[in-house]
């Protein structure tokens, strides 16, 4: 669409205003356009420099004479609401675009009760934090984007955007594209040791949505599940949503501790846990963890969710299988994204759903969104096919490791033991905890304002006390950057401190 074609709003040029017409009406129709299009124009919903339809097209939309009509657009044109330009068209006046009308309808003036589902006030309030958008230095959930191969990818884009019939545009399996199930099946089962069929994987909108379709499908209101304390804190959202009693259980170095789930809540439905790289503090969960995991599942009868985030960067030791492919009473749900390893707006994560389950899964997907959006999972399969994905990951693991040492050293310069570095080995993050004394929320905010982006630890713990430090992304961070932030770290900390 040429700019010429697009109208001042953003909308395309010629789209048809609502515009009621009562033909048994007393009110002549040239009046009633008259009034429809002035009402739209001083509510707001037409916008200065938006185009409207021509005389004649108006007229046959309507199954009116075109006489109304262009009576109508002469009087809207005298008194200055349109204005013509030569060989363009008719347009709302731009010279309106100062007066706008502000006494726009549908707000909320009442004081009669607005009551909101209990369900949806159980998920904690959004909040537009510094942190979570701010790109650049320390940044969490960011690759580094400038080493993505974009003009592969582009040619991908390009090649399956150009692609047309009824495969392309239908509704499709709700379980995802076979071929890229195809493609993220062998590709777990060599690299993560998963064990699966193309049929038991359902692609998603990333882990996020995993989640939700996951408690739906097994959880209850009321239930209680094990979390990790601390825990990624959307996950916590989800559980909340679902009515879940959250259960905290400590981690430590080998992950979940899973004699204190036991103990304190022997009879969980559920466990959600990041083994390959615990979410914030990055431990790996050890083996005879893993085993005594699987094993109070199976004897409770409870479920476990593994969320594999970010699993392919390890940096000492070899990656690590997955706790799925330990399970041998299939009471593991794995799920992946490639929030990561690639980049979270693709909005493409994955379940590797227990055979017996797929069909509830696909009648929960059913009353959600039906099925994935079909174009990035064709250039997704096409870019893993094609050996990217892999030489990608490859590239960036050396990548991502250089900045990790380059990180670790210089707080390790900065402030030698007085910040405790936590789950260094993999990923794309470190946990940082902080002495006492210090408020992470407060040193992140002031840390903001100089575009510094410091997650606080605090906010992924359920329960008081929590640790105070920062969550310290390096994917998105070169070296100079990370030593230029790590002093801006000090300072802030030395402020703080006085
Ligand atoms: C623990 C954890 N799980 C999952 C994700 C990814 O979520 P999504 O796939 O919804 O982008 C993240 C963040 O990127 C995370 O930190």
């Amino acid at each position: 669409m040429t700019s010429k074609k697009r109208s001042a709003t953003g909308i395309s040029s010629g789209t048809l205003p609502v515009i009621a017409i009562d033909r048994r009406a007393t009110l002549p129709l040239h009046r009633q356009l008259y009034e429809g299009f002035r009402a739209a124009i001083l509510s707001g919903n037409l916008g200065p420099g938006h185009q409207v339809p021509s005389s004649r097209m108006l007229a046959m939309e309507l199954g009116i004479s075109r006489f109304p009509v262009t009576d109508a657009y002469a009087q809207l044109l005298a008194e200055g609401y349109f204005e013509s330009r030569a060989g363009s068209g008719t347009f709302v006046s731009s010279s309106l675009s100062m007066q706008r009308n502000s006494t726009k309808k549908n707000v909320f003036n009442s004081t009669s009760a607005r009551q909101l589902s209990k369900r949806s006030l159980l998920i904690p309030q959004y909040e537009n934090l510094p942190w979570r958008y701010g790109w650049g230095a320390f940044g969490v959930h960011q690759p580094a984007f400038d080493e993505f191969p974009f003009e592969a990818w582009s040619r991908l884009v390009a090649r399956h955007s150009r692609r047309h019939g009824p495969q392309v545009i239908h509704h499709t399996n709700p379980l995802g594209s076979e071929r890229f199930r195809a493609a993220i099946c062998s590709y777990l089962r060599i690299s993560r040791a998963v064990q699966c069929e193309p049929d038991q994987i359902m692609i998603v909108s990333g882990s996020q949505q995993a989640l939700e379709i996951t408690a739906r499908v097994l959880l209850d209101t009321g239930d209680a599940v094990w979390i990790e304390e601390p825990a990624y804190q959307l996950t916590r959202s989800v559980l909340l949503g679902a009515g879940c009693r959250l259960k905290p259980i400590p981690v430590d170095g080998d992950g979940i501790d899973v004699a204190a789930g036991i103990r304190r809540c022997p009879n969980a439905r559920a466990a959600f846990v990041t083994p390959s790289h615990q979410y914030p503090l990055g431990s790996t969960m050890s083996a005879s963890r893993r085993l005594q995991l699987l094993n109070w599942a199976e004897i409770a009868g409870a479920w476990i969710i593994e969320d594999d985030y970010d699993s392919e960067y390890r940096y000492e030791v070899m990656p690590i299988s997955s706790l799925q492919g330990l399970d041998s009473s299939a009471r593991v749900i794995y799920i992946g994204t490639f929030s990561k390893v690639l980049f979270a707006s693709l909005r493409i994560g994955y379940i590797v759903i227990p055979a017996d389950l797929v069909d509830r899964y696909i009648s929960v997907r059913m009353a959600m969104d039906i099925f994935p959006p079909y174009l990035y999972q064709e250039v997704l399969t096409d870019f893993m096919q094609c050996g990217h994905f892999t030489r990608h990951i490859r590239k960036m693991r050396a990548l991502y490791k250089e900045r990790r040492t380059a990180l670790v050293n210089s707080i390790h310069a900065a402030f030698g033991g007085t910040i405790e570095l936590h789950g260094v080995e993999a990923g794309m993050h470190v946990a940082a905890t902080l002495p006492s004394g210090f408020s992470d929320i407060q040193i992140a905010t002031k840390a903001a304002q100089r575009q510094l982006w410091l997650w606080p630890l605090s906010r992924c713990y359920a329960n008081e006390p929590s640790r105070q430090g920062f969550i310290l992304g390096y994917g998105n961070t070169c070296e100079e950057q990370i030593f230029h932030a790590v002093h801006q770290l000090r300072d802030l900390l030395v402020a703080a401190s006085h």
